[in-house]
Order: C-alpha cells, then structure tokens, then sequence
C-alpha cells in the first residue's frame, strides 16, 4: 500500500498526482496534503480524498479553511508545518510538489524519516544535490524523479553500470521563444511567456521553461541524480517534446524514452516503480505526429542556460545562488517588474557579487539561498 503525502497538492503536479492516486484505490491512499495559501482547492481536495492531515504554509489562512472545510481534519500550520506533517508514521511515501527552495527542508526531513520520496522539487536537488544525495544513501531511501526528462533518463538507465553511460541528453520544447529574433526579445510580455507550446504547468516552471533557466536546473538535477558530470549532460531542443529525454552508452548505442506530453505517466511510473501499469494516460499517434525534430540549443538568446552551467561547474553554493536569484527574478517579472531580458541580468549580477562556499553546510546553503534573495532584490 502507497500512504502518500503530497507537498503541494494544490499545484499541478499535485492536482495530477491526486488523479493518478485516484486509478489506484486499494492500492494507493492519501494520507497528507498541504498548500500554500489556495484553502478553497485544498478544502475541495479534502473533502473528496479525506486525508488524515493537512499543511497551510500561509498561516492567516486557517481559520477561513477551517470555516470552510466540512469533513474532520488535523491542520497544520507554517513553514513548520511543512516540515511535520513529513513525520508522519501512517506516511511512505512522499511527492515533493512544491515550487522553488520551499520544498528543501520538508524533503531533507522526509529522507530522515526513510521515507520514499517521489521528487517534482528540482530546486531542491539543484541548491543542495550533494548533501541531499548523501542523506538518501544514509537513510536507504530511493528518490524517484518525477520531471518527465529525469523519469525518462531512470527508465533507459534501469540495471546500467555508471561506466556504460556516455552522455545524458535532456531534451528542451525549447518554449514559446525558440524562433524569436533576439532583437524581439525586449518586447516579451508576461502574457507571452507564460503561453507554453507543449506542456501546462504552474507560472514559476512555465516563466522558466520561456528562458531556459528549466532546462539548466534540470543539467543540475540530473547531475545530482545519476551521478553524471555536468558536462556529460547536454542538452537538446526538441519541439514536438515526445522524445522524453536519451542515454547515450560508450559503445554509441542510445536509448530514449517516448510517449505524448503529459505529467500523469511520470508521477504514475514513480508511484508503480519498478513496473509499468494500466491504465495508460496517453496515447501517442507517431502517423499523426509525422516527424520528430532537433536544434541546438542557442546560449546567446538564453543565457540562464549557460549561466546555470557556469553555477554547477563552480558547484558550492554557486547552484543555490543561482536558484534563488532565479526565483525572486521571475517573481519580479510576474509582478510587471522588470523586462524578461532582465532575468538572466539579475542573476548573472547576483552571481558575480558571491563568493562560494565548496561542499556547504545545510547551514551554509540556507545562508547563500537569503543572502541571494536579498541582493537581487536590492538590485531591482
Ligand atoms: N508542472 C509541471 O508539469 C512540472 C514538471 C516537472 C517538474 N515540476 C516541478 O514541480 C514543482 C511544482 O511545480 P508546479 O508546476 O506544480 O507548481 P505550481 O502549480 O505553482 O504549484 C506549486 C505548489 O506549491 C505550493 N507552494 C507555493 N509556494 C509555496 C511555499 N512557499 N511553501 C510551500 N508551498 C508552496 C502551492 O500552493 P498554493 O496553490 O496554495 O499556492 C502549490 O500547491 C516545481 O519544482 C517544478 O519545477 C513541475
């Protein structure tokens, strides 16, 4: 029996992960969600999937929930909260749902419980891969990715030894600007970015998938993942996003792992490891597609690929750095802030001014993560 806790239930990949669970009564149950500050969803979710506990980071929103949920529940509150409902004993198995360095301290504290984690939260691997890999092994815990790139890598890998493995190769749609003339970039509105071609996901992801700064987080994640150097992970732009991502071996054979866009398959496929079980949510038509296409990716016109690239060659807290000024711009950018071609700026400016800290203390990263939320801030 799977006794899930979704961290983030009220997002999209929590809202999927609930539907996948959903095709699973008997075998998989809900026993802990948790949100940020939407109750109205969060209640709704309750209701239908009675979970024992639920976490309301936003504490100001409790009473209004508590108003409006009508089924018996445990609330827990704050950032806290996050951090206790992981504990509890009825739980095995957690989806890391959150978005952005939120979800480091609850899925640290879900490994120490030796808990199962099914990780959505790339940023956490991407401030703190090192020190989270480490308490994987040390508390026998598997962490099983979500992203659909890091699933398709886990499926081509599945019994490979490390020293088979040549390359990674992440594919990219490439977002809604891949054919954008870099003179037009000035002009990129908040509407235009978050309008991505081929996946449907929360504004944070969606703004990071228009710049690429997805892309480079996910070099980080499948470096920390797979144990595969950061220049041993290229990257691929793929429009038609089928190709789900590619493992080249050292005798040049490459296998790839395909299927129509759609979060459902990876979040089952991490709730059913280490087998494929019915019922199928997509279909893929390969008539209909016609054909599959490739480009390079192009550093110039998106440089938060190649200033994520630069953060995990230099590792320390260059990574957490990266992601926290990453964070704080685009929230810029959703506020009407600042211009899109603002955001690698800001982050290249914050990166400039740190100064690194190699193989960092939990203690030390949290420290880089406000110190770089703070200068970007002061920047804007
Ligand atoms: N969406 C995808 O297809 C996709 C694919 C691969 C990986 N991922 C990764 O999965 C994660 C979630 O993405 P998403 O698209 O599902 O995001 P999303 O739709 O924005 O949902 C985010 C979830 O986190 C909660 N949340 C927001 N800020 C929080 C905070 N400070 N503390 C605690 N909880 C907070 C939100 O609660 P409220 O609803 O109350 O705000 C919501 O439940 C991200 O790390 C993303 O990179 C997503």
């Amino acid at each position: 029996m799977k006794r899930v806790c979704i961290l983030g239930s009220t997002g999209s990949i929590g809202v999927n992960s609930l539907k996948v669970i959903k095709q699973f009564e008997g075998e998989m149950e809900v026993v802990a969600l948790s949100c940020y500050q939407n109750i109205t969803k969060l209640a709704e979710q309750v209701e239908k999937y009675r979970p024992q506990q639920v976490a309301i980071v936003d504490s100001s929103k409790i009473s209004a929930f508590k108003a409006r949920c009508r089924v018996p529940v445990e609330v827990l509150s704050g950032v806290d909260g996050l951090v206790e409902i992981v504990k509890n004993p009825d739980i095995n198995t957690i989806i890391t749902a959150v978005v952005g360095a939120a979800g480091l301290l609850p899925t640290i504290r879900g490994i120490q419980e030796s808990k199962n984690i099914a990780i959505a939260n790339k940023e956490t691997l991407v401030i703190a891969g090192e020190l989270v890999m480490q308490e994987a092994r040390r508390h026998g815990v598997s962490l099983l990715p979500v992203d659909s790139e890091h699933s398709a890598i886990h499926q081509c890998l599945h019994h490979r030894q490390p020293d088979e493995i040549q390359k990674l190769i992440l594919t990219a749609s490439g977002g809604p600007f891949r054919t954008l003339p870099a003179t037009d970039f000035e002009k990129i509105t908040v509407e235009d970015a978050l309008n991505h071609p081929t996946w449907n996901m929360g504004a944070k992801i969606t703004i990071d998938s228009a710049t690429l700064m997805n892309k480079g987080l996910e070099v980080i994640e499948a470096h920390w993942l797979f144990g595969v150097d950061v220049d041993r992970v290229e990257v691929l732009v793929h429009p038609q996003s089928i190709i789900h991502s590619m493992v080249e071996f050292v005798d040049g054979s490459i296998m790839a792992q395909l299927g129509s866009p759609d979060m459902k398959l990876p979040i089952q496929y991490a709730l059913t490891y280490p087998y494929h079980r019915a019922p199928a949510s997509i279909t893929t038509d390969f008539v209909q597609l016609g054909q599959l296409t490739f480009e390079a990716p192009d550093m110039d016109r998106f440089p938060c690929l190649r200033l994520a690239y630069e953060a995990a060659r230099a590792g320390g807290t260059f990574p957490a750095v990266l992601n926290a000024a990453n964070e704080i711009a685009v929230n810029a950018f959703l506020n009407r802030q600042i211009r899109f071609i603002e955001i690698p700026q800001l982050i290249e400016t914050t990166m400039k001014a740190h100064q690194n800290h190699a193989h960092p203390t939990l203690a030390e990263i949290l420290h880089a993560d406000q110190w770089a939320r703070d200068f970007t801030q002061q920047t804007i």
